[in-house]
């Protein structure tokens, strides 16, 4: 779950163009196509369903949501597209494997496009005076393929079909030499799915929410491996100011393996000396 303070300012920029014509829409990219679609189109269509959510990860507690299947919106997504990019107002951008929604076919879980009723706002996220609308990914059995709570995203305003972060931004991908088993590795995989949605790094990726990990200076050559360590784990025992916005993971969320997995891949790309990220930093 994230703390979306931005949302006004941004709401206020993204919405004024289109939103002199009326409703809020949520942008699909993918293969050169591209749609728009609002909220009651969404609603409108015969496969809109109530979805019950028992663990919602936006509210902390069972949430009931009007929605579409997900892969009904997305049909034949073409190669070399394997990844789903959801983009929200705040800057969050989460990187969903397409892998991860097409498991639904064989028992894994399921994801919906939960969309917000015009007229019929819901409630603000806790402590928050905003709420995950206008649109919200929300999955049925997350336990059943280990989703995350970063591949919730919430306040939707794209989503669209690209490669795998790997694949954008080669600043992100670990030396070849390093053995299979490395923890830096490992690292990779925890941080695209636990860190990327938030944070770029030597500017891979494209989140807005946190600063980049990598640039101007390495975070692991300010930091050390206690206190990042404990800055994941709570970041407000490491410091504390009101608008404070990091999550905490728990042990649960990210094991203690699996973080040391991040610090040793932050101290690998921190010191590898090729470093790619130069003239690679994303466009905009
Ligand atoms: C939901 C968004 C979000 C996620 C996910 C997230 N962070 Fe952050 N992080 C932030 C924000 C925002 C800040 C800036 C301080 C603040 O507002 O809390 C921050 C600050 C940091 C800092 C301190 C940087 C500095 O110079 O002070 C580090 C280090 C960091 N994050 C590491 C991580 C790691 C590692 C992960 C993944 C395990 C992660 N973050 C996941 C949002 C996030």
């Amino acid at each position: 779950m994230r703390f979306a303070i931005r949302f006004g300012l941004l709401a206020a920029l993204v919405w004024t163009g289109p939103a002199a014509a009326g409703e809020r829409s949520l942008l699909l990219k993918g293969g050169g196509a591209e749609q728009r679609f609002t909220a009651s189109e969404l609603l409108a269509r015969p496969d809109a369903a109530e979805v019950r959510v028992p663990e919602d990860v936006a509210f902390a507690q069972t949430r009931t949501y009007r929605a579409v299947p997900l892969l009904s919106l997305l049909p034949g997504v073409p190669e070399p597209f394997d990844t789903l990019e959801g983009r929200a107002l705040d800057g969050f951008a989460a990187q969903i494997p397409l892998s991860l929604l097409r498991g639904a076919a064989s028992g894994g879980s399921v994801a919906w496009l939960a969309v917000e009723p015009p007229g019929q706002p819901w409630p603000n996220l806790p402590g928050q005076t905003v709420g995950p609308g206008p649109f919200y990914l929300v999955w049925e059995g997350p336990e059943r393929s280990g989703v995350t709570k970063e591949q919730w995203p919430y306040q939707l305003a794209s989503l669209t079909a690209v490669e795998s972060p790997a694949h954008r931004w080669p600043q992100l991908v670990v030396d070849a030499s390093l053995p299979p088993d490395a923890a830096a590795r490992r690292g990779q995989q925890q941080f695209a799915a636990a860190c990327l949605s938030c944070h770029r790094l030597k500017g891979g990726g494209m989140a807005e929410v946190g600063p980049d990990l990598g640039e101007p200076m390495n975070a692991v050559d300010y930091m050390t491996p206690q206190g990042l360590r404990a800055l994941v784990r709570d970041p407000k025992s490491v410091r504390t100011w009101p608008q404070q916005q990091m999550p905490g993971f728990s042990a649960e969320e990210l094991p203690d393996a699996d973080l040391d997995a991040v610090i040793a891949y932050l101290q690998h790309v921190a010191r590898r000396k090729d470093a790619a990220g130069g003239g690679l930093h994303s466009a905009r």
